[in-house]
């Protein structure tokens, strides 16, 4: 019998990883061992509530403001010890974040065969995203299964020279996850009426007009280029008072801190803590239309059917801008504007935006990715 760990740290690994947690741990020819670093603690904590996800080793590192420096020295050591003591056969990482990559490289230095959900994806900007678009190259060249969620990304590591026989197309996780919890977003109606609607926690109706869900939170951007970003945030919603701007703030103060000194106090925006998954999907499937600098919301809007303006520079997500629902500014201020105001115009006079399939998947992708494993 194979025996697999997974590993996650952050809210958005742990997304991606719970619909493989939850077919792995339900096939009886794979011992399946769930680990996390902890490198998120109220956001994680609020993933593995929605999905059941029962963790068998908590390293619990989060430390209030880390650096980079924080999460890649305290885990490897730990990691260590987890990995001496119950040896799995395969390690699985997803995505780009510290933890995936400082857990791709202990599970290498003790001759651990490592699995990559979401493999493949490339800026070819190594300063952006930054660090991950250096950890996810990291991961595939010691990865024995890529798992590339598309075949662009199949293509990108086949161009790096990796071996094709390691590379396998399944789909990105992010669509299982949302079919998981799509179901019940009926259900959800009720309790998010409460709590957007019926001024339960917010002391207002966040759903009094239609609105513009934001968010951001990347590294590269931090400093006066995310000051701008706001500052631009901040002029279209005063230009815009018939909408609100709903942005659920990331907890990493070096967010916290500017997003509350430019953006606080401005009437139609509303800053709220981080929501949990259920309740962030919702407000997706309800707002007219999202700007972020996410890598997993780029994908999610899609089955919403909601266009997205991704506030950076570059995208590894380069599906969604050919699909044409997604459009890349940078933090250009004009780019910004015009392509806001575009989206606006197009909505208002009934343009559709989603005329082909979901270049992300179709939400078989964890089982997809159980097979592999099994017979491989
Ligand atoms: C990390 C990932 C990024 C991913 C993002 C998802 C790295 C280098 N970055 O960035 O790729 O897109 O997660 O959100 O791996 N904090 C809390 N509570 C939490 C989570 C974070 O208070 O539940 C605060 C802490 O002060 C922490 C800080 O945020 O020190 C930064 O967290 P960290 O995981 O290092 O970086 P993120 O910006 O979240
Ligand atoms: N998300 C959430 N609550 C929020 C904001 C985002 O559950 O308040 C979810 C979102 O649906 C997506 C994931 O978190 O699945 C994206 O996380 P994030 O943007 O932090 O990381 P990235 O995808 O950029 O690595």
């Amino acid at each position: 019998m194979k025996k697999i760990m997974i590993i996650f740290g952050t809210r958005p690994e742990a997304i991606k990883m719970a619909p493989v947690i939850d077919v792995l741990r339900r096939e009886k020819e794979i011992e399946t061992v769930v680990c996390s670093t902890g490198q998120h603690r109220e956001m994680l904590k609020q993933v593995l509530e929605i999905f059941n996800i029962e963790i068998d080793f908590d390293l619990d590192l989060m430390r209030e403001n880390q650096d980079l420096f924080d999460i890649s020295v305290n885990s490897l050591n730990k990691l260590k010890e987890v990995l001496t003591e119950h040896t799995p056969d395969i390690l699985m990482v997803q995505g780009d974040t510290s933890t995936a990559f400082i857990s791709a490289l202990a599970a290498f230095y003790k001759r651990i065969k490592i699995a990559h959900v979401e493999a493949g994806l490339r800026s070819y900007n190594i300063n952006s995203p930054y660090p991950e678009e250096a950890n996810r190259r990291f991961i595939s060249v010691i990865s024995d299964y890529n798992f590339a969620p598309t075949e662009d990304a199949k293509q990108n590591l086949i161009k790096e020279g990796f071996e094709k026989e390691k590379i396998y197309v399944t789909g990105n996780t992010v669509v299982d996850a949302l079919h998981m919890v799509k179901e019940k977003l009926n259900n959800l109606e009720l309790s998010a009426k409460n709590e957007y609607e019926l001024n339960n926690s917010f002391g207002e109706n966040l759903f009094a007009k239609p609105f513009i869900l934001v968010t951001m939170h990347r590294r590269e951007k931090f400093g006066d280029e995310f000051k701008s970003v706001l500052k631009t945030l901040k002029e279209i919603a005063l230009q815009r008072p018939e909408y609100n701007f709903i942005y659920p703030v990331h907890l990493n103060p070096n967010v916290q801190v500017p997003v509350n000194e430019i953006l606080k106090g401005v009437k139609n925006i509303k800053l709220i803590p981080p929501q949990d998954y259920f309740k962030f999907i919702y407000l997706m499937s309800k707002c007219l239309f999202i700007m972020t600098d996410s890598g997993g919301v780029q994908e999610e809007c899609f089955v919403f059917e909601k266009p997205v303006i991704v506030l950076r520079d570059v995208t590894e997500r380069n599906e969604a801008i050919k699909a044409g629902y997604a459009f890349l500014v940078s933090s250009n201020e004009k780019l910004i504007k015009e392509k806001f105001f575009e989206i606006e115009n197009n909505l208002k006079n009934g343009y559709n935006y989603f005329n082909c399939e979901n270049p992300f998947g179709n939400g078989k992708s964890a089982e997809i990715i159980k097979e592999i494993l099994l017979n491989n």
